[in-house]
């Protein structure tokens, strides 16, 4: 008998089974084997929202939630904060090393090779109204890029693969910006290859502050803030582009997906209702009506930007976002005044039993629209930003996926709580 294994005795049958255990889980495709009678189809797991269930092997991220630890291939996060760049990251995270400076250099001339999209997208653009939210826009756009590239459905081809990973990563800047623009009916801004990714998408989103040259340290708080976001193991938006492309759908269709389900509140649209929220409350002396307003259901939201499925301790990212936050509030030259409604949010929901009761702490959300807010990005525009540098953690995702012999199309089951066989009535007799 192996030692590390699970004994179930099913008390209905009396009937005992050998469940081997391997890095602390089980597979539930083993209960199978536990049935009633031969009619029985066999024992499921039951777990809406993948509360304790495991749905891939993976070596991109690891996230240990009590201890607030957070590892792209091995490398903490907070030390890619301080020392990598961007483009360093982003490559660690696709391909698993840290790239040598002659792998760099290719690895950025080819995204910058790829940082225009076709014409015909303007048009595209065109066609949504003047006050389309710009990720909606972003959902489709980045979906239509797919009929740009039939190729792309050769899903299996690691080369075909590679070069969607490249166009995508390179192009959703630029759609990025163009969907703001758009929305504020200003011209569209074409890449500038001369400049760095996160230099010429802030170009291409505020051109029109004449000779808008963004500042070296707004660009580093910029690739920081990419950094933070760019993979975050099986999240909501993660596990969708797993969903999709495990049916061998491109990889243009499934980015949209995950955009939409970033957009939801609960997920990257937190960052967007975290600044709301801020403004809602307005000063610092309402902050405990607001909180006490939350607790007792009154304020119709939550504490956005707090709380997190697997952090039950702290979120390494929203450590990291604080000391930029200041660091970006001494550059621009102005505090975000919402920064002290901010603080003392922190300050008075820490202390507070429900919270801590809880385990809520600040998560990545809490911060970030407020360093966004200071570099005068406009509210719609901060789930973009966390799409933007989310692309790659997806992109990672997907190529696992697709190279792990063990996934096949996700296809969850269900417990059918509907009615049991019921013949078909005419209208006339309803
Ligand atoms: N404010 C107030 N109460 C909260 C909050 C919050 N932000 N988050 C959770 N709770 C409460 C719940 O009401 C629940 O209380 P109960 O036990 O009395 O019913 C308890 O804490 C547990 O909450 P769940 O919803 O079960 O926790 P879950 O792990 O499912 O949710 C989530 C995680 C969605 C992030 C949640 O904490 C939340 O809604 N936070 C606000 C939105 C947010 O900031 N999202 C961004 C997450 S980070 C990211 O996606 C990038």
């Amino acid at each position: 008998m192996p030692n590390e294994s699970l004994t179930i005795t099913d008390n209905r049958t009396g009937k005992t089974y050998e469940i081997p255990i391997q890095d602390g889980t089980i597979r539930t495709m083993d209960l199978r084997q536990i049935r009633k009678d031969e009619s029985d189809f066999g024992l499921m797991g039951y777990d809406p929202a993948f509360m304790n269930t495991a749905s891939c092997r993976s070596a991109i991220t690891f996230i240990d939630g009590d201890q607030g630890i957070l590892r792209y291939r091995g490398y903490p996060v907070n030390e890619l904060a301080e020392q990598a760049t961007w483009m360093e990251t982003a490559y660690l995270i696709l391909k698993g090393e840290l790239p040598t400076a002659a792998e760099l250099e290719e690895w950025e001339s080819s995204i910058k090779k790829h940082t225009f999209v076709h014409e015909n997208l303007r048009d595209y653009l065109k066609g949504f109204r003047y006050d389309a939210h710009p990720m909606g826009v972003l959902v489709s756009t980045v979906g239509a890029l797919s009929t740009f590239y039939p190729e792309a459905k050769e899903v299996l081809n690691p080369d075909l693969r590679r070069r969607q990973i490249t166009r995508l990563i390179a192009k959703i800047p630029t759609l990025a910006a163009w969907a703001y623009r758009h929305s504020r009916g200003h011209p569209f801004v074409y890449p500038d290859p001369d400049l760095s990714y996160s230099a010429n998408f802030l170009r291409m989103l505020k051109m029109n502050q004449s000779n808008y040259v963004p500042h070296p340290d707004v660009v580093r708080a910029l690739d920081v803030l990419f950094i933070l976001h760019a993979d975050h193991e099986q999240n909501c938006s993660t596990n969708v582009m797993r969903s999709i492309g495990s049916s061998q759908a491109d990889p243009y269709s499934a980015i949209a997906g995950s955009i939409a389900a970033l957009y939801g509140p609960l997920h990257g649209g937190a960052n967007e209702a975290v600044l709301r929220m801020l403004q809602q409350i307005g000063s610092k002396d309402k902050v405990p009506e607001f909180v006490k307003a939350v607790k007792d259901g009154s304020a119709g939201t939550r504490l956005m930007g707090f709380g997190h499925r697997v952090y039950k301790n702290y979120d390494p990212r929203a450590k990291v976002i604080k000391g930029l936050a200041e660091k970006v509030f001494a550059v621009v030259g102005r505090k975000n005044p919402l920064l002290d409604v901010a603080l003392e949010l922190e300050r008075i929901a820490l202390e507070d039993p429900y919270f801590v009761q809880r385990k809520l702490y600040p998560n990545v959300d809490f911060y970030s629209g407020l360093i966004y807010e200071a570099l005068e990005i406009p509210v719609e525009m901060y789930t973009v930003m966390f799409a933007i540098p989310r692309t790659v953690g997806w992109l990672a995702q997907w190529e696992e996926m697709l190279t792990d012999k063990e996934q096949k199309i996700a296809r969850p089951r269900q417990i059918y709580t509907g009615y049991d066989l019921r013949s078909y009535k005419p209208i006339s007799s309803r």
